[in-house]
């Protein structure tokens, strides 16, 4: 009977050396994909942004609830049909060949975001090195603004570092799945833990950090919108790398005897138990030097470097960990989504390594068109419906695309695959023990997460 199911996994089964090796292994790297730039810069604003603690609450909540049951139904459709998204529907529904449509949709998703991942890696990639070099340094307090306007409009500057960055994370994608993603997660998972815990150690140690600390956790409900927990939603989603068949690739890399619930739940916990130690990172070091908890992109770029001046040479040391730590956090992610796009064509039949070449030679030209529509830069001007194209590519990717894929996905899950398939793939052909199936299918698959985000949805189109 084992047989029987196993045929489907056909391309971990006709190579097994195309999957993870290891629990541990299929952990770190989809930790990698989660932990980013999500994490890191976007996590402690909204935080920051819709009540703190009250926000924290229902983050938790939906990470929990709606997230992690996503992340759990990508790799049961990943692992159960051993194909990326466009194939992965069909093979497991052949009767109905057009849910394809889901995983191009997540393929299209993926698209989007990488070429804003890699316009914001490569800012990231450019102020590690102004950081290591001194630039940033000798540049005034007053300075920092008209810096960071200057380098996003420089023709050059953005393109290059985001190019090379894109050169990162291809080389780890042609060194194939085990010997490239898996061991280059491997090694940068715990380096990014380690960065994160001096900085935060760091930060607390500051004269006045407690101001940012309750800025972070002083619950405060009357801040928490409907318009909040639609963010909220989204960030929970986006933050998990779910929604866009991203989890599903790395669901068919995971060996037959791995608990795909115990990976889920540990990729959720460390990728909760970053985002709260950035913001434990780096909300002290604002107040504590006096700055205003600015929006995203601006805190990081715009006031952390005068927080970073502000504590002499220390603060240098402290610039270089922080952007480093930015950049590694983000090539884990960058790398899931490279990956992605590019098992996506060789399960179309095209060679891997020509697939991950030509996937990058297009998110080059998306990435400069992106790089290229802000204020000041060459496209700036092109703003169909009022926005420029990062802005449309962010919207469209932080508050829609992802939710829409979630509540296909989970749809799809819990009420065209058949359960016994799903009971038997979580329990590993009935070797693990699943007490909580009943509730995870019965309550969670079927209602509890595609009520929540079809809510959401309406409730962001009305809105
Ligand atoms: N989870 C990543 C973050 O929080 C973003 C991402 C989405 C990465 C989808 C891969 C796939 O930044």
């Amino acid at each position: 009977m084992v047989v029987g199911h196993l045929f489907l996994n056909k391309r971990v089964m006709a190579n097994n050396k195309t999957g993870f090796t290891s629990s541990f292994g299929v952990i770190m790297a989809a930790a990698g994909s989660a932990v980013g730039l999500g994490n890191i810069w976007r996590f402690p604003y909204i935080c920051g942004q819709y009540g703190g603690a009250a926000c924290l609450f229902v983050y938790l909540l939906f990470v929990f609830l709606i997230g992690m049951v996503l992340l759990m139904t990508e790799f049961v459709i990943g692992r159960r049909s051993g194909f990326s998204p466009e194939k992965a529907f069909p093979a497991l529904y052949p009767k109905r060949p057009s849910w394809k449509m889901v995983g191009l949709f997540g393929m299209f998703t993926c698209f989007l975001i990488l070429a804003i991942y890699l316009v914001i890696s490569g800012w990231t990639l450019g102020y590690f090195w102004e950081s290591l070099t001194g630039t940033l340094a000798s540049i005034a307090d007053d300075g920092f603004k008209a810096h960071f306007d200057a380098f996003v409009a420089s023709p050059w500057k953005p393109v290059v570092f985001l190019v090379i960055f894109l050169i990162f994370t291809l080389l780890v994608i042609l060194g194939g799945v085990q010997k490239g993603i898996e061991k280059v997660s491997k090694l940068l998972m715990p380096i990014l833990l380690v960065l994160v815990l001096l900085l935060c150690v760091r930060s607390l140690t500051l004269p006045g950090a407690s101001k940012g600390l309750a800025y972070l956790f002083h619950p405060d409900f009357s801040l928490l919108t409907w318009d909040g927990i639609l963010a909220i939603l989204g960030q929970a989603l986006f933050s998990l790398s779910v929604g866009m068949g991203a989890m599903i690739v790395y669901g068919s890399y995971i060996p037959r005897d791995s608990n795909i619930l115990k990976n889920a739940m540990w990729i959720t916990v460390c990728d909760v138990s970053i985002a709260v130690l950035a913001g434990i990172a780096i909300f002290p070091a604002v107040f504590a030097a006096g700055q205003n908890p600015a929006d995203g992109p601006g805190l990081v770029y715009q006031v952390l470097p005068v927080v970073f001046n502000s504590l002499g040479t220390v603060g240098q040391v402290f610039a270089v960990l922080f952007f480093l730590l930015l950049v590694l956090a983000a090539l884990t992610s960058a790398i899931s989504l490279l990956e992605t796009l590019t098992a996506w064509l060789a399960d179309k039949g095209m060679k891997r390594k020509v697939a991950a070449v030509i996937i990058t030679l297009i998110e080059v030209v998306l990435g400069i068109f992106v790089a290229y529509s802000f204020t000041g830069g060459p496209l700036s001007d092109i703003t169909p419906g009022g926005k420029n194209f990062f802005d449309w590519a962010n919207d469209l990717t932080g508050a829609y695309l992802p939710p829409i894929g979630a509540l296909l996905t989970v749809i799809f899950f819990g009420w065209v695959m058949k359960k016994e398939d799903i009971y038997d793939e979580l329990s590993n052909h009935g070797v693990l023990k699943i007490s909580w199936f009943k509730v995870f299918y019965h309550i969670l698959v079927r209602f509890v997460a595609p009520a929540a985000l079809l809510v959401s949805l309406i409730a962001s189109i009305l809105t």
